[in-house]
């Protein structure tokens, strides 16, 4: 990256975060550019100096280059050998609870947090669970709150979905029609999906579970760490925090905050000095 370019780079967000309340200074500069050059190119432009005076004013180009910046990309039962851990590894310990809470931040669309509910009903606990599904992309959580995919979407996630302890058919969690499907209505109705900035809004309530998967690999270590810390604020002794498979609490000085349950699947544990078993632990 040029001098110039980071002068650029550092203008335009000064600009988004001013004029949008967007903060995106603690993301990594190459995951940013990599954002920018795609509707750079869509909109022709040779500089990202170019972006600001079409950003500045228009919120309609502003919610393209967002579109690019929230970096959306998700999916159903995206790794099925995490799931199979938290089958195995996390849902017998929130079987000893009459109800628990999971935050489910940077939710995207919502296919990961329908994919965590299926498996929770499958597992006889969805009726105990209280989940919230966050993201701070208003559009995303439109999606996710519909909960409407394409029917060859929907098909492609079926051997995800098998490969991930799902024991039933992947269709019948959906309403179809127009060759799109509906999630029904009895898999929303746990979910509450609220918008949440990582960047700068505080802590969530207190959570038996937090997943956070594929989201701070955008973050720089600062950001990363301010987020570890809201993460291990928001747990309760013993809590336990899944993040994505090419993401670590290293380098982020909160390592110190978790331990590792399952490192393969990147499932950590908030520590707890009388933590020794992961089953009957008392949170409350
Ligand atoms: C790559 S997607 C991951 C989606 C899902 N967790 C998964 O693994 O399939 C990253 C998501 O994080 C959200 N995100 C990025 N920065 C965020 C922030 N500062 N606060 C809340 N959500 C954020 C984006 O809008 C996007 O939906």
């Amino acid at each position: 990256m040029s001098e110039l370019e980071d002068i650029e780079l550092d203008a335009l967000m000064m600009v988004i975060h001013r004029r949008y309340g967007y903060d995106f200074s603690g993301y990594t500069r190459s995951c940013l550019l990599r954002a920018l050059s795609k509707q750079l190119a869509v909109w022709k432009l040779q500089n990202i100096s170019e972006l600001i005076p079409l950003i500045i004013r228009s919120s309609l180009h502003f919610n393209c280059l967002m579109a690019d910046l929230s970096m959306s990309v998700t999916g159903m039962f995206r790794n099925p050998e995490f799931y199979r851990a938290l089958c195995d590894e996390v849902f017998p310990v929130l079987k000893s609870f009459p109800f628990f809470k999971i935050w489910h931040a940077g939710c995207s669309s919502g296919e990961e947090v329908y994919s965590l509910a299926i498996l929770l009903q499958e597992a006889g606990l969805y009726e105990r669970a209280i989940i919230y599904a966050t993201d701070f992309n208003h559009r995303n959580l439109k999606v996710a709150k519909e909960g409407i995919y394409s029917r060859d979407s929907l098909s492609n996630y079926r051997e995800a979905y098998s490969a991930s302890g799902g024991n039933r058919e992947l269709d019948d969690y959906f309403h179809f029609a127009y060759g799109r499907g509906v999630v029904k209505d009895e898999l929303k109705s746990r979910i509450t999906f609220a918008h949440h900035n990582l960047t700068c809004d505080g802590i969530f309530g207190e959570m038996e579970v937090i997943l956070c998967r594929n989201v701070l690999i955008y973050f720089a270590d600062t950001l990363k760490s301010r987020v570890l810390t809201l993460f291990g604020d928001s747990l309760y002794p013993g809590g336990f925090l899944c993040l994505g498979d090419k993401e670590s609490l290293q380098k982020a000085n909160t390592s110190q905050l978790f331990k590792a349950v399952n490192s393969n699947v990147k499932i950590f544990r908030k520590n707890w000095d009388e933590v020794h078993s992961l089953v009957d632990v008392p949170y409350h």
